[in-house]
């Protein structure tokens, strides 16, 4: 009996968490925050060469729009490059800290 219960506490924990790293739109945001400083930000950056970007720039809807509908060729290239899932980290990450978002974040 003991034993049943600790397994059941196990499994709770388990799902709780990985229902918390699908939330939004199914992209881990923490994978996403590091994948976006670590490949997006080289050229988003003051001096970078592209503007100056951070989840804040835009409002959940103008991401939704910009990964939904990629169609600036330019952008297209760049995210060319990445497998499908870590974008949908990247634009996870993004939307939970956008413009309008709960915790909108600027120094990601
Ligand atoms: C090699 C440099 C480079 C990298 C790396 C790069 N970009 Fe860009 N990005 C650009 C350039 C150049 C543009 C077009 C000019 C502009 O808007 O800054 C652009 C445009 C954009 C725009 C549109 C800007 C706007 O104001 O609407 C978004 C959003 C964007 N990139 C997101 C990303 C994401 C997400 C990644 C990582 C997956 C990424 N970029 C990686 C160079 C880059």
């Amino acid at each position: 009996m003991y034993r049943n219960g600790l397994l059941m506490s196990v499994l709770v924990v388990v799902c709780m968490s990985v229902g918390l790293a699908l939330a939004a739109d199914g992209g881990n945001s923490k994978k996403g925050k590091y994948l976006w400083k670590t490949n997006c930000k080289t050229c988003h950056v003051e001096g970078g060469g592209a503007s100056v970007l951070s989840p804040s720039s835009k409002t959940t809807k103008e991401w939704t729009e910009f990964f939904d509908k990629n169609t600036n060729p330019v952008i297209m290239e760049k995210c060319k490059k990445f497998p499908e899932a870590n974008l949908k980290d990247i634009r996870t990450y993004m939307i939970e800290h956008a413009k309008d978002s709960d915790q909108p974040e600027t120094c990601g």
